[in-house]
């Protein structure tokens, strides 16, 4: 049994409808396609990661809206579980959650430009110092405002993404110390390679880092409180880089980060992603089906239609391999994935106008997970959440 808890969300934490109701868009039109979140397993989640991380604190990433799960609603509820730390990856997404009223600290790890500083400093968001330059700025803009900028230092052990090379760190970390108006609250690095099975690149990383944090000690100066690095694949699999913090993503969401990590926490998926049966029909043996007619009958089946595609985020690239579950079996979408429909074979058993449709979740024994859509679409996981489109309403759910 469960209770919803709050409206299906269109716009990135808008409100648009309550529930017990059809899912309404933000237009007030019903649509039978929809994501529901269950946030009991984000609690459950949440507190696993906690557990195994011990002392070091959970930061919650959210960015590219939470993972497909909504922003501002996912936000409130991290919040809600004591999240010390919220995790985006734009000033977008951090000035969102602040007009949201959120005011836990939000850490935008992505690359900043120089005219975007003045917003950071007024949302109160913590920057990232991927640069000497970079940070002189912030500090600059800090003063000529009037505050103190929180700033997390970033060095790139090895992901050459943004961030100070490891053996060039030195300078931005002096220049830190000069600094008169940014508080250096963290100091950060990423994994490229640690959600696979040979983590010695990982490793490598990591040893990088710790020479990079020897600064400190060897200054005798107090490092800054808040040094961090693991990702879900290092908070599974490397205990000895969970340092102050870890910055949890997919692993919340109840997502492997791959088939290959080490899955030494038990987490569930969070998101189900159902439609419901608008069409039925008879297709006659030799007809073609859907455009470009890819997949043809060779007996007569039943065909029933669905009301969803890749507009929605359903990759065209499954065309002809996904299945979905309809009445606790599953059963071959056919033909291409169009934008807003696909087509699903059911032969000879029976489905009815408004059956539910599962693209991802749990019917019974039968199960179809992100990951399957990863492997049809030839991509990850972590593409199939975020790609799920805004126009798919969200729906919130907590087990009783
Ligand atoms: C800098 C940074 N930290 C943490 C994460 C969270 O990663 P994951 O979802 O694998 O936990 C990401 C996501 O890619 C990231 O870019």
């Amino acid at each position: 049994m469960y209770r919803l808890v709050s409206a299906c969300v269109n716009k990135m934490g808008k409100m648009a409808c309550m529930l017990n109701e059809p899912t309404i868009s933000s237009n007030g039109v019903v649509r039978p396609t929809a994501v529901t979140v269950n946030l009991s397993r984000i609690t459950e989640n949440y507190r696993a990661v906690e557990t195994a991380v011990a002392s070091a604190k959970v930061m919650a990433v959210l960015k590219a809206n939470a993972y497909g799960h909504g922003l501002v609603p996912v936000a409130r509820h991290m919040v809600s579980l004591g999240a010390p730390y919220l995790g985006v990856a734009f000033l977008e997404e951090g000035i969102m959650l602040r007009e949201a009223g959120i005011e836990t600290p939000i850490l935008v790890m992505g690359g900043i430009l120089g005219n975007q500083i003045p917003l950071f400093l007024r949302h109160n968001l913590t920057l990232t110092a991927s640069s000497v330059d970079k940070l002189t700025q912030i500090d600059a803009a800090a003063k000529a405002m009037g505050v103190v900028a929180k700033v997390h230092l970033k060095i790139d052990t090895g992901m050459e993404r943004i961030g100070v090379h490891y053996y060039s760190a030195h300078t931005l970390l002096e220049a830190a110390l000069g600094c008169t108006n940014s508080y250096v609250e963290g100091i950060y690095s990423h994994f490229a390679n640690a959600d696979t099975a040979d983590l010695s690149s990982a490793r490598v990383q990591l040893a990088r880092f710790q020479q990079v944090l020897a600064f400190y000690e060897e200054r005798e100066i107090p490092r800054p409180p808040l040094c961090h690095m693991a990702n879900s694949g290092a908070i599974l699999q490397l205990p000895e880089a969970h340092f102050d913090m870890v910055r949890a993503g997919i692993v919340l969401y109840g997502v492997y980060p791959s088939a290959e990590v080490r899955q030494t926490i038990a987490v569930r998926p969070a998101l189900s992603w159902k439609s419901h049966v608008v069409y039925f029909k008879v297709v006659q043996p030799d007809h073609p089906v859907s455009y470009g007619s890819t997949w043809q009958t060779d007996h007569m089946v039943r065909v029933v239609t669905v009301p969803v595609g890749y507009g929605d985020g359903y990759f065209r690239s499954m065309s002809n391999r996904a299945e979905v579950i309809i009445r606790g079996k599953r059963y071959p979408m056919v033909g291409r994935v169009c934008m807003d429909q696909i087509m699903v074979n059911i032969e000879w058993d029976s489905a009815y106008n408004d059956d539910e449709v599962i693209l991802i979740g749990e019917s019974g024994a039968a199960a179809i997970r992100c990951e399957d859509l990863a492997a049809w679409a030839g991509t990850i996981p972590y593409e199939v959440l975020t790609n799920i489109n805004t126009r798919v309403p969200r729906v919130y759910k907590i087990e009783d």
